[in-house]
């Protein structure tokens, strides 16, 4: 398999069979977190975008990418660590400050920190940025992927933690928020309250690989 560097720094594509797969080049080779495929002895890991929103997001076009490979990261909605560790493999010199409130995804998360330097796991509410702020370097890049009726609320809260100049990225569910709505209106009034506080960039519709979610991608103002 003839593996490429992708577009986007630290992504990495191939063939298999009649389609294109994702890769990451992993920090812990030969050692697979999850049942990802490895390739070449373990060196490459497949990222999938039926498991990570940000890979959804990619496939579906996604036009900037903000990762670099010492970036500093605020995720929030980290469950067991899935998309953290692509990340992990992407800013192998940054650190992911990785957030969830639920104890026991959280202790999942852990096994997989204690395989790799540049994550650092916390249990705690994305509500209360106020309890952890002390606890990590200032963010160039908030990722949220949190399912909660307050999801907007949650992000604008925390992008205030983000440095000037810096980033976000929203997997906004539109379930969560209003299950009696229909998506579009949710992902229209998401944007707009969005566009009072940062710019959006960018804005994706996974579909079909998660239903019913957005990705925005914001500029902080
Ligand atoms: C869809 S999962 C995230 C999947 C993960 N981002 C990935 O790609 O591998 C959503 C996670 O958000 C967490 N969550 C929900 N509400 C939260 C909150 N208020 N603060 C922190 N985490 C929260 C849940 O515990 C759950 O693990």
């Amino acid at each position: 398999m003839e593996i490429k560097s992708a577009k986007f720094d630290g992504l990495f594509t191939a063939e298999k069979g009649k389609r294109s797969i994702l890769l990451t080049k992993s920090l812990t080779p030969g050692l697979r977190h999850f049942d990802e495929d490895l390739y070449e002895n373990g060196t490459y890991r497949e990222l999938s975008p039926r498991r990570s929103k940000l890979a959804a997001a990619v496939v579906k076009g996604l036009s900037q990418w903000l990762f670099r490979k010492d970036s500093v990261i605020l995720y929030l909605g980290a469950s067991h660590g899935y998309t953290v560790s692509f990340l992990s493999d992407i800013c192998p010199e940054g650190i992911i400050f990785a957030i969830d409130s639920a104890p026991r995804v959280v202790r999942d998360l852990i096994f997989v920190c204690e395989q790799r330097r540049n994550i650092a796991p916390i249990l705690a509410d994305a509500n209360k940025p106020e309890t952890y702020q002390e606890r990590i370097a200032q963010p160039d890049i908030l990722y949220q992927d949190v399912a909660q009726k307050n999801q907007v609320e949650i992000f604008l809260k925390n992008m205030q933690l983000v440095r000037p100049g810096g980033f976000g990225m929203l997997a906004l569910k539109a379930r969560s928020v209003d299950i009696t709505k229909k998506p579009e209106l949710i992902f229209r009034e998401a944007r707009a309250e969005l566009e009072k506080h940062t710019i959006v960039a960018d804005y994706r519709i996974l579909h079909p690989f998660e239903k019913d979610h957005a990705f925005f991608l914001c500029k902080k103002k």
